[in-house]
């Protein structure tokens, strides 16, 4: 058995590879630390917690970080502050967690020798134009815009660092926009689910016109698996699914699929700074990895999304309030 240690496995996307990873990779030993900060929910793993081991501990304690590399193989690392929208309001614990944590990972991995794919974003290489057609590439220079996504381009120049002065074993991908369960509400798909389910008007920032390239995350972790297989070291992977669309068709066919009027929402204040566009070439993993996504009808990836969000009220409905709150002090 390979021993699997997971950053962030009780967040969003790290446990969604939780449940993939014991479906479809059997030969995995997992182990998942995670602060559990606001983000983070131990619910997210309830059904699995008899197959794993979890800890309840910060990437930037450098003695448990430590004893846990020195214990397992390959190192996963998912945790991090994760929304733009936070750290325009508070930078700080994006600072600690996505900088400091990194490099905490890396000195243990550089001591034990072990090996390392780091969990990156396409918000690293700043945004495209919206007439443009070019897309994210591997090469396209670093050029990030807000301190989440700059203190994620920060982690990945520490990890291309490492490789390059110490000789670790270590991969990066860098994936585009998720979406399907275990979500936080803050972020724009499920806020808007949510809010349909909760009587409150869908909220789009500014025009709406911004678009994502939105991927299902089961197809993000396949690829993650892809390269834990087959990836080289050293390299970056860009993860994408041709999913590119606008705000505004995202909000209408959230609406439509409920049942509403998709004209029913609201322009509220604009995100400073806002990124225009993102769009991802993932030619390299296709052709070097021979990864292909699965989910790529976007509709009905979206129907089965909120189909989770509806059938799991106990999940999201507590927090619902605070979360609004905090974005109505903004106008938004
Ligand atoms: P999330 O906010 O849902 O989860 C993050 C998890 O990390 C939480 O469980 C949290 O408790 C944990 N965490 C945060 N700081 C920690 C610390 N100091 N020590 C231990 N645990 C800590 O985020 P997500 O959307 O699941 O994103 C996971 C990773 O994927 C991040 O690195 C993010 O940058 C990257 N990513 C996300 C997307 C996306 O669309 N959500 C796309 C590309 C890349
Ligand atoms: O591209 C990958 C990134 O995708 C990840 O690195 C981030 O962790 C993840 O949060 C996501 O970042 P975005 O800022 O693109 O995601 P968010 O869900 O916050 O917003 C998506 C788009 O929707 C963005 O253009 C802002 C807009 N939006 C967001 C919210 C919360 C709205 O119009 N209304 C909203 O209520």
């Amino acid at each position: 058995m390979t021993k699997l240690l997971i950053t962030g496995g009780a967040g969003f996307i790290g446990a969604n590879f939780v449940h993939y990873t014991l479906k479809n990779h059997p030969e995995y030993q997992i182990t998942v630390i995670d602060k559990l900060t606001y983000a983070g929910n131990i619910d997210n793993l309830k059904s699995v917690m008899n197959k794993i081991k979890f800890i309840q501990g910060d990437i930037c304690d450098r003695e448990l970080i430590d004893k846990l590399v020195s214990q397992n193989d390959i190192i996963v690392h998912f945790a991090a502050e994760s929304h733009n929208d936070n750290s325009l309001r508070d930078p700080w614990p994006f600072i600690q967690s996505n900088l400091i944590g990194t490099a905490t990972i890396l000195e243990a991995i550089r001591k034990y020798g072990k090996r390392l794919h780091h969990i990156s974003t396409d918000e690293v290489y700043g945004d495209l134009e919206l007439d443009d057609l070019a897309k994210f590439t591997e090469t396209t220079p670093y050029n990030a815009s807000s301190p989440y996504s700059s203190t994620k381009a920060g982690s990945d120049l520490l990890v291309k660092a490492w490789v390059r002065s110490f000789s670790i074993n270590a991969t990066l991908s860098n994936c585009s926009n998720n979406y399907g369960p275990y979500q936080h509400i803050e972020k724009f798909i499920p806020r808007q689910i949510t809010n349909i389910l909760s009587g409150l008007t869908p909220k789009l920032y500014g025009t709406g016109e911004q678009v994502r390239d939105w991927i299902h995350v089961d197809d993000h972790n396949s690829a993650v698996h892809s390269i834990l297989d087959k990836g080289k070291s050293g390299e970056l992977y860009l993860i994408g699914a041709n999913g590119e669309q606008n705000n505004k068709y995202i909000v209408e066919t959230i609406l439509e699929l409920m049942g509403r009027d998709k004209n029913a929402y609201e322009h509220v204040n604009d995100r400073p700074g806002h990124d225009q566009r993102y769009a991802i070439d993932s030619t390299k993993l296709r052709i070097q990895l021979g990864w292909e996504p699965n989910f790529t009808n976007l509709r009905e990836g979206l129907k089965a999304t909120i189909d989770w969000y509806t059938n799991n009220e106990d999940w999201w409905k507590n927090e619902k309030a605070k979360i609004e709150a905090a974005y109505a002090k903004q106008g938004q």
